[in-house]
């Protein structure tokens, strides 16, 4: 696979050295010529590619069905209005994630609550989610941070129990934005097999992209018809669906559910959704990244071997922890450094990489910290320990699979030697 990178010519130390950032897709020639094929077809929005990428995610994960959209935001969206989340639900995700890990609770009303953190995984825990759950509990959104899968059979065993004790179902969202390829007990992220949906994104910096776009995977029929429904308006042109029988059919009398019989304009809307419809040109992007995951997740791993072997022997670094059940795909390599030990603050060793052309950055600020959530919802420092803790010592350094070998040496020398 060739990469080209533009060399960077600023500044003393920068002359003719390239930036690398944290994180970067890897397009080729091959997704370029997809993307084209569709720019030349009939089709650049609702046509067949969007069928044919969510045929190839839910075919690669293990799950029934797959509904794309146009960002992982829109896909954790859908699928909390799917699981029917409203006004006076709780819904308990991670404070370690991305902030839209929480807000899709907000947009559909509901308040978040936050589990803490394992301080070896960074995942979110079973028994720190049990501590939360109460009658208001809808949803649990576990998040597979950084690539490594939560421990998503004991969630599942507590989820089972709770419903059992509070007579009603508990949904689980796994939010696998960053898992996309990852296994959890030998079967990928993504099959649903402890949980009722599986949130993916396709940002830029992700496994694989679409430009933007996300979906949600599902095993079950009635979740999977919602999610359409959600996708686009809360239209619907299923006619198992339609309300109005009289208006619907060509003859009302001899209603026959099928295509055929359905008057050809028509359509009802049912629920109020939303347009997160995602393109056939993002599509045909991401079927043909799809293709590359392998390659791209094995490349991930040859430099975390190289980050592991350097970074394992420092007192004041520490390396990723592997649970012994996943496979995490690595999206992000996260070092927790003890820069008091080190004698120097987080933003001046940012800031003397940044000027050695090595971008890092944090993930993430813990969510109940943020102002938003503190003041709307009383969250605040203290709550959760564990993550707050995470948060003082991160710092996710540059991993994409284009990376050379000599971009990989020189992060090492430069976290090293500063
Ligand atoms: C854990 C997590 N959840 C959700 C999202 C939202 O995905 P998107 O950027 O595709 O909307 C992200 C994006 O960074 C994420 O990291």
């Amino acid at each position: 696979m060739a990469y080209n990178r533009k060399v960077k010519k600023s500044g003393k130390h920068n002359i003719n050295m390239k930036t690398i950032p944290y994180g970067r897709q890897w397009i080729d020639e091959s997704d370029i010529e997809s993307v084209i094929n569709v720019l030349k077809s009939d089709w650049l929005t609702q046509g067949p590619k969007v069928e044919e990428f969510e045929k190839a995610l839910s075919g690669y994960c293990g799950a029934k069905y797959a509904v794309a959209v146009n960002s992982g935001t829109s896909a954790l969206h859908i699928a909390c209005l799917a699981a029917d989340v409203k006004g006076g639900d709780n819904v308990i995700t991670s404070p370690i994630t991305f902030v839209a890990s929480a807000n899709c609770a907000v947009y559909c009303g509901a308040k978040p609550v936050f589990a803490d953190i394992d301080p070896r995984t960074y995942n979110v825990t079973s028994d720190k989610i049990e501590k939360k759950i109460n009658k208001q509990t809808k949803v649990i959104i576990p998040v597979h941070f950084a690539g490594q899968s939560c421990d998503m059979k004991s969630i599942h065993k507590v989820i089972k129990n709770k419903e059992k004790k509070f007579n009603k179902k508990i949904f689980v969202i796994e939010d696998a934005s960053h898992a996309l390829g990852s296994l959890y007990k030998d079967k990928h992220v993504g099959s649903c097999v402890y949980s009722d949906m599986t949130v993916l994104s396709f940002h830029p910096v992700k496994h694989i992209t679409a430009g933007e776009g996300g979906a949600v995977l599902t095993n079950d029929e009635v979740l999977y018809n919602k999610l359409k429904r959600f996708r686009s308006h809360g239209i619907t042109n299923n006619p198992k669906e339609f309300v109005y029988k009289d208006q619907a059919f060509v003859n009302p009398q001899s209603a026959i559910e099928n295509p055929q019989s359905v008057n050809p304009w028509y359509y009802e809307q049912v629920d109020l959704g939303y347009n997160y419809r995602i393109t056939d040109i993002q599509c045909a992007l991401g079927l043909s990244q799809l293709k590359k995951l392998h390659d791209f997740s094995n490349r991930r791993r040859e430099i975390v071997d190289m980050y592991n072997d350097a970074f394992s022997n420092i007192d004041s670094i520490q390396t990723p922890f592997e649970s012994k059940d996943c496979n995490s795909n690595f999206h992000l390599y996260v070092l927790l450094i003890d820069f008091d030990q080190m004698g120097i603050k987080r933003s001046q060793f940012m800031n003397e990489l940044k000027k050695k052309g090595i971008l890092t950055q944090v993930h993430y600020i813990p969510v109940h910290t943020q102002p938003y959530y503190q003041e709307k919802f009383g969250t605040g420092w203290g709550d959760c320990p564990n993550a707050e803790k995470y948060y003082q010592k991160c710092l996710s350094i540059p991993l994409f699979p284009s990376m050379t070998n000599i971009d990989v040496e020189r992060v090492i020398k430069s976290i090293k030697g500063n």
